[in-house]
């Protein structure tokens, strides 16, 4: 039974794992993806003493979700990273034996300090643990779990992930949740030393009855991987929308946070792409930035994803400030910038209608595309990327204006994307908004299989498996009705990891 493996008998069952993912040609280069096994949520974001640190739900045995750890890995820049050694590994007993699923570090006076959901059956109960000055020693408190049971007296539909943060002389914490026949909620906590916690309510609950499973905008029947914070004055509760076989999306209210509850102005959709931008946790650094990263699920067969060793990718970290219609405005970090090579800037130009321009000096499975592009009313642009040179294969953006207004639709054509027909080829969008000339700033990120589309600040993440990698290079752009190409820069991105790592570093 691989769940009664000690790490190194572990290593040995998953032996070749860490090289079948290295020689995976859909294994992003830049993007964080785990040494091998399968990755799912960010955990523990922190800033600390100058070094980033990312923890992610780890399976180092194989390609599926099974008794989760806590994977580790730190940056100076949030560019390149180097892996740490595995922080948290399920107990042979104890609350968290099935395993170590989502949680936040916080800083307890000087003392690191997780605070997680142990895994046990079917059920999850926040556990606690401290950690060597450096974050790479843990240790679990033996009162874990130290919150015995959910509240008594509401029928939760589920009770998992923390957002965990000090309040005067208080901790404060949030245990995302659901209220079954009403919503997604999250409920708080108080503590005053992070292990005796007081129930003080739901902090805030969602009406599932809004909106329903398959809008995307629907809040679900669970909150995953609650997350409250402010960004430029305004106050963010972020949440993953669950719901059993049916719902997996990230959406955010804004609103005010005061006293013992969260009082809503507007609901938002976090990333177009729904599932491929799930679970995200963020933090503040040193410089005050929220940076925020998500996990891009697999969207090929789970046949292929056991057989290539690995599974899920960290998204690039965001910085999320506000935008000007009161919701996030989104984009990747500058720092990834260092990761730029022979740029191609290609002058101004008009596109025509039906017209059609392949960019030979740009090509790549690893690139950044920059445009500022003006669309007519009624217009559209088309930025194709991992084209085949027959055009069996292409990923096509489409950013379309409305006939009137400065509104329109930024939308992710997949239906040609790969000739495998177990991938996953559902068309992603959502709503634009232009500037009142038609302008838009357009970012795509290509790292082999992962893509992030950035928007006029609005972000769509989705996954991409053409069946011939090597060739499914090809870039360029098209338009309906007129377009200016005001900008259009590109360049190839250097690979953050190149060689196969352990899995057990
Ligand atoms: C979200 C999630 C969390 C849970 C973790 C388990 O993707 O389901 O709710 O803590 O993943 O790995």
């Amino acid at each position: 039974m691989t769940h009664d493996l000690t790490a190194p008998a572990a290593s040995r069952a998953a032996e070749g794992l860490a090289e079948r993912a290295h020689r995976d040609p859909h294994r992003p280069r830049y993007h964080f993806t785990a040494p091998g096994g399968w990755l799912n949520d960010p955990n523990g974001l922190v800033h600390w003493n100058g070094t980033y640190h990312l923890f992610y739900q780890y399976n180092p045995l194989a390609a599926a979700h099974h008794r989760i750890h806590w994977g580790h890995a730190t940056s100076p820049d949030l560019v390149n990273w180097t892996d740490e050694p595995v922080a948290l590994i399920p107990g042979q007993d104890g609350p968290d034996r099935d395993g170590c699923w989502s949680g936040v570090l916080v800083d307890d006076g000087g003392v690191p300090t997780l605070v997680y959901s142990g895994r046990h059956g079917e059920r999850e109960l926040p556990c606690v643990a401290t950690g060597s000055t450096d974050l790479r020693h843990w240790k679990k408190d033996p009162a874990n779990p130290v919150i015995a049971a959910p509240p008594a007296g509401v029928d939760l539909t589920a009770y998992r992930d923390h957002c965990v943060w000090r309040e005067g002389t208080l901790w404060r914490q949030l245990v995302g949740s659901g209220i079954r026949g009403e919503g997604g909620t999250a409920l708080l906590y108080e503590s005053d030393d992070l292990r005796n916690w007081r129930y003080v309510g739901p902090l805030f609950t969602g009406d599932a009855t809004h909106a329903a499973a398959g809008d995307p905008d629907w809040s679900g029947t669970m909150w995953e991987c609650v997350d409250l914070f402010r960004v430029d004055g305004v106050d963010v509760l972020a949440f993953s929308a669950w719901d059993e076989g049916t719902t997996h999306h990230p959406l955010y209210w804004t609103g005010t946070y005061h006293g013992d509850t969260f009082t809503p102005t507007a609901l938002h959709r976090l990333d177009y792409g729904q599932r491929y931008f799930y679970a995200p946790q963020s933090t503040r650094d040193a410089q005050g930035r929220r940076i925020m990263f998500g996990w891009l699920q697999e969207g090929r067969g789970d046949e292929a994803t056991a057989q290539a060793g690995w599974s899920g990718v960290m998204s690039l970290p965001r910085v999320l400030t506000l935008g000007g219609d009161g919701g996030l405005f989104q984009t990747p970090v500058p720092e990834l910038a260092r990761l730029r090579r022979d740029h191609v800037g290609i002058k101004p130009f008009a596109l025509t209608d039906g017209t059609r321009a392949r960019f030979d000096s740009v090509q790549g499975d690893q690139l950044d595309l920059e445009a500022t592009l003006r669309i007519a009313p009624g217009a559209g642009a088309r930025l194709v990327v991992r084209e085949t040179p027959d055009g069996a294969e292409r990923t096509v953006v489409e950013l379309s204006r409305d006939g009137s207004g400065d509104t329109g639709t930024l939308r992710l054509h997949r239906e040609h994307s790969s000739l495998d027909p177990d991938v996953d080829t559902e068309p992603r969008y959502g709503p634009l908004s232009f500037s009142a000339d038609g302008g838009v700033d357009l970012r795509v990120l290509v790292d082999h299989s992962a893509l992030e589309i950035f928007a006029n600040g609005r972000a769509l993440t989705a996954r991409v498996y053409p069946t011939r990698p090597r060739e499914a290079v090809g870039v360029a752009l098209g338009a309906t009705g007129g377009v200016i190409v005001e900008r259009f820069d590109a360049w190839r991105m250097a690979s953050v990891f190149d060689t196969p790592r352990p899995l057990w570093p």
